[in-house]
């Protein structure tokens, strides 16, 4: 994979993230899978952690398999692993089948062998009140690490990293929010019924995911190719939170041909 953004055709004053259309969503899963492989063991060749952002939903679920595949096939070890997910729902318990701790625990973490108290996840059950103290805690707690090494990332069709919805700062952390109408429509095939899709979250902010030395966007399909295409030409700007994506050094957006269909050829690799 080529280690240099490209510089064509850059907007707005920004870096353009690099741009990888790959064949199919397993390939562009397996290829970041295997840039993750290369991080983790390199760290453990120097004996020391290597620290993953997180995300949900189903776009990176292929990714998962694959570390799950490189852990059982190829012998990698998450023991020098640590994780923070980007987000949890307000109001579900860990064990709620559609709590994002459940989500990780059944699709990653029960199956690579990685400590359990090496996986963060925030708390989504916490008062209010108790939050902000909380979420500084987080922040905190991912810098004494050393920070994140490298941040997955899907993107919500409201153009959501993390749940910062339209209206998220570039200087926004770790926080409540609520959840847009659309990423609550996205999100009802996996709920009873309307009423009990959650209204809030906790969610990294902008800051927090930028603050991040690589991160590593995926997006699969038609329905995302909207927004992807709008993230990378539209004005940077809290009404499209993924635009922000394009003031970070080491972005790339790895995507399927569905979902590039309507980003400029210029912007793309080759
Ligand atoms: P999805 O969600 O992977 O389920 O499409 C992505 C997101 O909302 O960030």
């Amino acid at each position: 994979m080529p280690s240099q953004p490209l510089h064509s055709a850059p907007k707005h004053g920004s870096t353009s993230p690099q741009v990888i259309v790959h064949a199919d969503s397993q390939a562009a899963s397996a290829c970041v899978a295997r840039e993750i492989s290369d991080l983790i063991r390199e760290r453990a060749r120097q004996g020391q952690m290597a620290v993953l952002g997180l995300a949900t939903g189903s776009t990176p679920l292929q990714l998962y398999h694959e570390l799950i595949r490189l852990h059982r096939q190829e012998g990698l070890s998450f023991s020098n692993v640590i994780t923070f997910n980007l987000d949890e729902y307000c109001g579900l318990f860990a064990e709620h089948p559609q709590s994002y701790r459940h989500f990780m625990q059944e699709n990653l973490f029960r199956h690579i062998a990685i400590p359990a108290e090496q996986t963060f996840v925030p708390d989504g059950t916490l008062a209010a009140d108790a939050l902000p103290a909380y979420c500084e805690r987080w922040e905190t707690h991912i810098a004494s690490t050393g920070g994140i090494d490298l941040q997955v990332l899907g993107i919500g069709r409201t153009g959501h990293i993390g749940f910062n919805e339209p209206g998220s700062a570039i200087d926004s952390t770790t926080r409540m929010i609520q959840l847009d109408p659309l990423t609550r429509l996205d999100a009802r095939a996996h709920f009873p019924d309307e009423q009990s899709v959650p209204l809030y979250a906790v969610t990294m902010g902008i800051k927090t995911i930028l603050q991040a030395r690589k991160i590593r966007l995926l997006a699969w399909g038609e329905a995302k190719a909207h927004i992807v295409a709008k993230a990378l030409t539209e004005a940077i700007s809290p009404a499209l939170p993924a635009s922000f994506l394009r003031q970070h050094r080491n972005t790339a957006f790895h995507l399927d041909k569905a979902a590039a269909a309507y980003i400029p050829e210029a912007l793309c690799q080759p």
